[in-house]
């Protein structure tokens, strides 16, 4: 199913390279619970607390929002920004069902004209960078909506090929090429996080915390399940944007059913860099 024959209205709605239907709302769910320890950690030693006024960049559907909402509590703020007014529909909702009433939603596009908030404790962004035209208007973006000292903090892709079974699954190797592909098509870049920080000292930040995050997990770990979802549903989307047809999606499809079917396959995750910048000034 589309996002249009979900009932999702205004064109806008198709420009994320993803989509903005159901099931893509679902799968950011799985996978914002199976980085959540991660998260929680990284915020933390940001210094997100009690009462901080946190800026989520590129909100989606709100997964990572509820959380920060519910750090910061009655005395913080978080400020959704997200394009899809679908997935802010579903930030909303979700906020309204855990009466989290700290929250605001700005339905705004990050690359046209400036954000409305300003003075913020601490920016979070997440798997944004990759698919916005210009990522160094998006650094600028953040970097102004900071207080001095503010901290912004990223987790974006920095090598999407090491996503990769053990031993070595040419077919889901072919999907992982068709994604990147896919993307770049877009206007958009995977490994944004190998220009990242340099984007960022640009924009007037100083970045103080760069760690990768790759994980080499059997079929049976709970975080095989984040990019194996993925695939089921971004198999739909490249048939959906023409770039493949129904024969290579079951090759795909069945490759990885194979492999996960043998508890000795290993899966090696897309890598993702956490950078921590603070603002100057
Ligand atoms: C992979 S999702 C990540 C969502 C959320 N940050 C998370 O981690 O669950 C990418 C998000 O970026 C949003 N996005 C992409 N380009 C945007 C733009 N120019 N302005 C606002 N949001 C944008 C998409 O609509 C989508 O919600």
């Amino acid at each position: 199913m589309t996002g249009m024959e979900a009932g999702v209205a205004g064109s806008g709605e198709r420009d994320y390279v993803l989509g903005t239907h159901r099931e893509e709302i679902e799968r950011l769910g799985l996978q914002h619970r199976v980085w959540r320890p991660q998260v929680l950690e990284c915020w933390r030693r940001a210094g997100i607390t009690v009462g901080s006024r946190v800026l989520d960049v590129g909100a989606g559907p709100g997964y990572a929002t509820l959380d920060l909402a519910e750090v910061v509590g009655p005395t913080g703020e978080v400020h959704a920004v997200e394009r899809s007014g679908n997935f802010l529909e579903h930030a909303r909702r979700a906020c309204e069902a855990r009466g989290l009433a700290n929250v605001r939603f700005h339905e705004q596009d990050l690359m046209a004209g400036p954000l409305e908030v300003a003075h913020m404790d601490a920016a979070w962004c997440r798997w944004v960078a990759s698919f916005v035209s210009d990522p160094a208007k998006l650094a600028g973006a953040v970097a102004r909506a900071l207080k001095p000292g503010g901290a912004a903090i990223f987790h974006e892709y920095l090598d999407y090929r090491t996503w990769r079974l053990a031993p070595p699954c040419p077919p889901l190797e072919a999907f992982v090429s068709e994604v990147m592909a896919s993307w770049r098509a877009s206007g958009g870049e995977p490994d944004i996080a190998l220009s990242l920080p340099a984007l960022l000292e640009d924009a007037g930040l100083t970045v103080t915390h760069l760690e990768p995050k790759v994980f080499v997990v059997p079929p049976t770990d709970f975080i095989w399940k984040w990019p194996s979802e993925f695939v089921e549903i971004n198999l739909q989307r490249l048939l959906e944007l023409g770039r493949v047809d129904e024969a290579w999606t079951q090759r795909v499809r069945q490759a990885l059913r194979t492999a996960e079917a043998d508890p000795r396959t290993l899966m090696i995750t897309p890598m993702v860099l956490e950078i921590v910048a603070r603002r100057r000034g």
